[in-house]
């Protein structure tokens, strides 16, 4: 079994990206909205607009005073919503708690919707129609397949029920026809349900939150955190330490943090705002 590396992956779909988007006639742009200074927003911001550069789309960034009014970012949004050279809009979260993030999630329109958060684009995903896909959840699917995971018929547990992560994939594991459980802080046994699973999703945001005693051999174990250790090095909820017990003992599937899940998110993010651009040139 295999640690299941994504940077390979990044890198072929980034020259496909590119080759896409020197096909169309208008460069596809992408406009992120930051309110405040959360340091991981930040970063992760970053990262975007550099992938954005590297496959050639437009991007911007709007970074707004962490006291900014309700009524300033909603008026940016409705504007944004109505610019006709803007293919995507993304308001970063978090955002100060003076604001109203449902609401200002759902002020973007559907269709510009790039991180298919909006109630529209949710609710199409949990009719089965076509509509933006949340990013990590989108990039979790993809790796699978590129890794050749068999996902049918598979017992998978997802530990989180976030609206960003654990609701849609479970949505997106239903269409691959998997068998779905969702977990969270109120769940009962979970450590027996991790074991009777195929597939582990883990996205509870703790260091050392999973070890190698938790998960049966031939498990395939996605580790979607991102925290920081002691050290202040990067890791997910499953040790470390235990990377090589689990791939060579136990024979698992198993995401790296860093190089697995986040390196999709980004890419996923991309490529769907070149999807969005293709359909608009396609109309
Ligand atoms: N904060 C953490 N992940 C995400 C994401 O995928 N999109 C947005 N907008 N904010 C986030």
């Amino acid at each position: 079994m295999t640690l299941l590396d994504a940077r390979q992956l990044v890198s072929k779909k980034i020259d496909e990206l590119r080759v896409r988007v020197n096909k169309l006639s208008t460069k596809p742009s992408l406009v992120i909205i930051r309110v405040g200074e959360d340091y991981a927003s930040g970063k992760y911001v970053s990262n975007k607009i550099r992938k954005c550069e590297e496959v050639g789309i437009e991007s911007k960034i709007i970074h707004l005073q962490e006291d900014v009014e309700q009524e300033s970012v909603e008026k940016i949004i409705l504007d944004l919503n109505k610019d006709e050279n803007v293919t995507g809009v993304l308001l970063q979260l978090p955002i100060p708690k003076h604001l109203d993030e449902d609401y200002l999630t759902n002020l973007i329109k559907d269709e510009k919707d790039v991180d298919g958060f909006t109630i529209g684009n949710m609710g199409k995903l949990s009719l089965g129609l076509e509509g933006n896909v949340a990013c990590t959840p989108r990039g979790i699917i993809n790796l699978l397949k590129e890794f050749s995971v068999d996902i049918e018929g598979k017992d998978v547990l997802i530990i989180n029920r976030s609206n960003i992560v654990g609701k849609p994939l479970a949505q997106l594991f239903l269409k691959e026809d998997a068998t779905v459980t969702i977990a969270h802080s109120k769940t009962k046994k979970l450590k027996e349900k991790i074991l009777m699973s195929d597939i582990v999703i883990s996205a509870v945001g703790r260091a050392n939150f999973l070890n190698a005693e938790d998960f049966s051999p031939n498990t395939t174990i996605v580790d979607v955190s991102i925290n920081f250790n002691e050290e202040g090095k990067m890791c997910g909820d499953v040790a470390k330490s235990d990377y090589e017990i689990l791939i060579n003992e136990k024979q698992c599937n198993l995401t790296p943090v860093p190089n697995g899940v986040g390196q999709m998110t980004v890419l996923e993010l991309i490529e769907q705002t070149i999807e969005i651009a293709e359909k608009k040139e396609s109309r």
